[in-house]
């Protein structure tokens, strides 16, 4: 049964995994390990180019060792090293990418360049090989993607943000309310305790027929809303109305996206993802439109190299390599 060895360094997490599967059959994940640099950045409000791929070198090889060790694998078992080149930061993707060509290189085995995004969208899938037809939302801090997915590696693309993805407007509005980076998580927190149609804010493009999404008005309105805010400022029902919006537009274009395009399965990833009113709204909206709702494992919602592994495993199944020479791309899109 192949078996692959992921390296995922496109922002800010450090992730290495071994994943292995057969076509047709279950695929399982032996190791994953995931070194977070949030707290690294925290102090300058988002990541830093220089300090994420320093920090990348530096953690690469002992996790690397550790995915192995925790594996119970030599590295001479692996069939295939994969690494994310694309899309992210250049000089993050280049440490993983050419770590894992070294790696490839040494072992003479082939290598895969993986695109971060189908890592994400594949996410919920991992387990099994074979990926039924869907469509897939993904929400990250970087990507607000819909997608009509015939099969893995047989994407269409039905809508996309026209601005911010759906995390970057949950850390800048975050970062408004003074809270600590990443937003996206403390903005949840905040939000249970506040009254989600205390603020209406706009919900751009919700009855427009396409599939597109537009998140920047409504960081403006919570922005001008803050600023005419006089004595103390209600944070809570803030982050619980802004939350609702956004879960609102999320829900509502990804169900019509299910009618247009006839499937009845919808699958979601990405960091926001992560999010349990979010997931809450979508279990009831797909109930009510009897379309079976498939998430992301809360493990892999967030960036991981298990998910970089597993469409790597797929890809490596389908007879696929990349070349050793074949450069990253920071701002690779996914079709
Ligand atoms: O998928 P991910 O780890 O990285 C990218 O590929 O971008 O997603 C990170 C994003 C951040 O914007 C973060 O604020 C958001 O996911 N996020 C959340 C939650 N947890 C993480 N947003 C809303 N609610 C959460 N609980
Ligand atoms: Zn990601």
């Amino acid at each position: 049964m192949p078996l692959i060895l992921a390296i995922e360094s496109s922002c800010d997490e450090t992730a290495v995994a071994l994943v292995r599967g057969e076509a047709g059959r279950a695929a399982e994940v032996l190791a994953t390990v995931v070194a977070s640099q949030i707290e690294l950045h925290r102090e300058f409000g988002g990541v830093v180019p220089e300090l994420a791929s320093r920090n990348h070198s530096l953690l690469l090889r002992p996790l690397v060792e550790q995915a192995l060790r925790q594996a119970g694998v030599a590295v001479g078992a692996v069939d295939a090293f994969a690494a994310t080149t694309g899309p992210g930061l250049a000089s993050s993707l280049l440490i993983g990418s050419t770590a894992a060509k070294a790696l490839a290189c040494a072992t003479r085995r082939p290598f895969l360049g993986i695109n971060h995004l189908e890592g994400h969208l594949l996410s919920p899938f991992v387990g099994d090989t074979q990926v039924p037809p869907h469509v897939a939302l993904i929400v990250s801090g970087g990507h607000t993607l819909l997608l009509d997915v015939a099969a893995a590696g047989h994407y269409r693309k039905l809508g996309g943000t026209r601005d911010d993805a759906a995390g970057e407007a949950f850390d800048k509005v975050g970062k408004m309310l003074g809270l600590p980076y990443p937003g996206g998580p403390e903005i949840e927190k905040l939000a249970r305790d506040g009254d989600p149609a205390a603020y209406h804010f706009p919900r751009a493009m919700l009855h427009d027929a396409h599939l597109d999404f537009s998140f920047s008005g409504l960081k403006t309105a919570v922005l001008y809303t803050l600023q005419r805010q006089v004595g103390t400022l209600p944070l809570a029902d803030l982050a619980a109305s802004f939350q609702q919006a956004v879960i609102e537009i999320l829900v509502a274009k990804t169900l019509k996206a299910a009618q247009h395009s006839g499937q009845r399965t919808v699958a979601l990833s990405g960091g926001v993802s992560l999010n349990q009113a979010l997931r809450g709204a979508f279990t009831q909206a797909c109930a009510r439109a009897g379309v079976e709702l498939v998430v992301a494992a809360p493990w892999l919602c967030t960036d991981n190299a298990a998910m970089i592994g597993f469409a790597a495993l797929l890809r490596h199944l389908a007879g696929e390599s990349s070349p050793l020479d074949g450069d990253i791309h920071p701002h690779l899109p996914l079709i």
